[in-house]
């Protein structure tokens, strides 16, 4: 009796005397879904995230951390179009690089990502539709190191390695969600690409689309922890349990052990972890989530989200609850990742685009660019970007498909529930009727909103002059949208002329604002038009914020320049 009082009151004492954390989610705001991160400790302690990147170039961003809080892009295991040429010609906007598993092998001192290219418009049952890779790095600071990937013939997707101690590599996967079969495990020869018999290993507790697996062993068990439920409403995570790494696998019967805060919490959707030790040893875990705004919208689409875990000795896990203000295990001392290409995930922004300014890491286009189309300091337009103009728009031909020319179009996410982006455009080139420049919040070509200069003739004259209005189009399948055009004003005539500041910010919670004004001077900025959030909570992807430059479809094209580029967070809402 005394001695269960004493060691009562030393846990006590020891919990009172731990400096627990408090951190803030989501750690990756913005488009930075599915994620899976490992912890390092001979590469100086760092922490690596990987996350899904679907249409987007480049693709698989890398994040470092030393600290847990500060997250910075370090590379794109995607990088070159020679890695993964299919990207470049996928339809449908859910196609793409769908979850990742980053994991490291000490003994080899090689970095590990299993993916998969999805080819989302093909039937479910067709085998084509996946096609399974792993890429390779040395040294994930630096783009050149992740190689061509090794292709594998699994008819599946969610795919994580798991490493015998004899060195067997087994990876778990699953089937078409469609197609309930539940996650399966097969060996793999990494050197061929030769795989094992694909076995089914746990049908989980009964939601749909169980997916998203991973094995961790500890204490003599094999852990398999999965997301069910869907990425949507339901999405949960769930564990079981075996002796053996091919089972029976027994589930835990207080599943799931992860999830939403009920229908009223901010953080939604939670699902799709991934599990890992500190520098203390203790565990935490990562998992998608999205931001309900007032409206139920969530344009920023899946972030990832940080959650401390309990697992004590032979007992299953506990997660803590995913609120935006957290506390957790002691984290280290804050120190930034003195490596690596790119900025921290949620760092301010702005650019001149100065002579020798290479676009980093952050910078991303919708498929692949077209070489040439995005020149940086062209003689004659030092300090800018030159945006070569693409026939397409953003929108293209049908909405889902590459277009043959490419879609003109620089970008980064959004990842702040306000901020400030503003890019300045000189537009002195632009001749033809229907050639545009602007700015757009953008999901894919069937979801954004465009802001644009545009050459247009003056409906109230019978002449052909051609007249620069600003028109803001958008377009959404989402139902909640009114007409593609919301907005066309003419430019002023004491603008005309001159550079151009094209913005978008968050006005609210629901609504993007896109404004306009003649550059340095701020305090005649209007805006023209609104775009709902609700038009681009769809899919799987989040928000990017970028310029763009198209003849509508016709054959002439032109070049703007754009500089200045400023990207400003203001406020990161996360409830209460
Ligand atoms: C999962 O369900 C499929 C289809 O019903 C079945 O063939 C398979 O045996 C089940 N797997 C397990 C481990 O129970
Ligand atoms: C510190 O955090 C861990 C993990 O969330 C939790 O289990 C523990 O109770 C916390 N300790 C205190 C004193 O809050
Ligand atoms: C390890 O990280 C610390 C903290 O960021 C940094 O000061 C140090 O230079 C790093 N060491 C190496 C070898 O990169
Ligand atoms: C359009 O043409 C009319 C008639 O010539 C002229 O009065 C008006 O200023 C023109 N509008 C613009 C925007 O140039
Ligand atoms: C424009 O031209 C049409 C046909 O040539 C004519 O009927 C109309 O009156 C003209 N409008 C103006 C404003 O000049
Ligand atoms: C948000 O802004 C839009 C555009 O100005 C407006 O229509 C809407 O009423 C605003 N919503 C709230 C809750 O203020
Ligand atoms: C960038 O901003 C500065 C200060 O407002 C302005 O003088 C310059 O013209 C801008 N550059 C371009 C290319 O718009
Ligand atoms: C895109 O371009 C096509 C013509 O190629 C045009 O019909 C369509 O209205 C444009 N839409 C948007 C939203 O840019």
């Amino acid at each position: 009796m005394i001695l269960h009082i004493l060691i009562t009151l030393l846990t006590i004492i020891i919990q009172v005397l731990a400096k627990n954390s408090t951190y803030q989610n989501p750690i990756l705001p913005g488009f930075h879904p599915d994620p899976s991160c490992i912890f390092v400790p001979s590469k100086n302690n760092t922490y690596f995230c990987a996350s899904s990147s679907f249409l987007v170039f480049p693709g698989i961003p890398i994040h470092a951390s030393h600290d847990l809080q500060t997250f910075q892009l370090v590379s794109n295991a995607l990088n070159r179009p020679e890695q993964l040429p299919a990207l470049g010609t996928t339809k449908r906007a859910t196609s793409g690089i769908w979850a990742s598993t980053i994991r490291y092998r000490e003994d080899e001192d090689v970095f590990y990502v299993f993916t998969t290219m999805v080819f989302d418009d093909l039937p479910k049952e067709d085998g084509g539709r996946f096609d399974c890779l792993v890429f390779r790095s040395r040294d994930p600071f630096d783009d050149s190191s992740w190689g061509v990937p090794t292709h594998f013939g699994f008819p599946g997707y969610d795919v994580s390695p798991y490493w015998e101690e004899n060195g067997r590599l087994f990876v778990v996967g699953t089937y078409a969600w469609q197609v309930q079969q539940g996650i399966q495990i097969f060996e793999l020869d990494l050197g061929t690409g030769e795989m094992g018999e694909a076995r089914s290993l746990w049908n989980g507790t009964g939601g749909s689309a169980p997916e998203g697996p991973h094995v961790y062993k500890k204490d003599g068990w094999y852990y398999l922890l999965i997301a069910e439920g869907g990425t949507g409403a339901g999405h949960m995570v769930t564990m079981a349990r075996a002796r053996s790494l091919l089972g029976p696998y027994e589930g835990y019967e207080h599943n799931p052990v992860l999830t939403n805060g009920g229908p009223q919490a901010y953080f939604q959707n939670i699902g799709h972890a991934d599990l890992f030790q500190d520098r203390r040893g203790e565990w935490w875990a990562v998992a998608l989530s999205v931001r309900f705004g007032p409206d139920g919208s969530y344009p920023m689409g899946r972030e990832t989200i940080l959650t401390p875990v309990s697992w004590e000795e032979n007992e299953w896990q506990v997660f803590g609850k995913v609120f935006g203000t957290m506390s957790g295990w002691e984290f280290d001392s804050e120190s930034v990742v003195e490596q690596g290409m790119g900025l921290v995930v949620d760092a301010d922004f702005f650019s001149c685009f100065e002579n020798g300014y290479v676009l980093g890491p952050e910078f991303v286009y919708f498929r692949f660019p077209v070489e040439g189309n995005y020149g940086v300091s062209k003689e004659g337009h030092e300090n800018s970007v030159q945006l070569i103009s693409s026939k397409s728009n953003l929108t293209g031909s049908d909405g889902r498909s590459a277009e043959k020319e490419g879609q003109t179009f620089l970008a980064r996410r959004q990842v702040h529930s306000y901020f400030d982006f503003k890019v300045d455009f000189d537009i002195d080139e632009m001749k033809n009727e229907e050639q545009e420049a602007g700015v757009s919040v953008f999901l894919d070509q069937l979801h954004h909103y465009d802001l644009g200069i545009v050459l247009l003739s003056n409906s109230t004259a019978n002449s052909s002059e051609l007249v620069p209005h600003f028109r803001v189009r958008g377009i959404t399948t989402v139902p909640t949208f009114a007409s593609p055009t919301l907005a066309v004003v003419r430019v002023p005539q004491d603008w005309r002329g001159q550079k151009l500041s094209l913005g978008i910010t968050a006005s609210n919670l629901t609504h993007y604002a896109l404004s306009a004004a003649p550059v340095g001077n701020e305090a005649e900025r209007i805006v023209i038009g609104w775009g709902n959030g609700l038009g681009l909570t769809w899919g799987f992807t989040g928000a990017l914020l970028g310029a763009y430059a198209t003849s509508n479809g016709r054959e002439e094209g032109f070049s703007a320049y754009v500089s200045n580029w400023s990207y400003v967070g203001k406020e990161q809402v996360v409830g209460s």
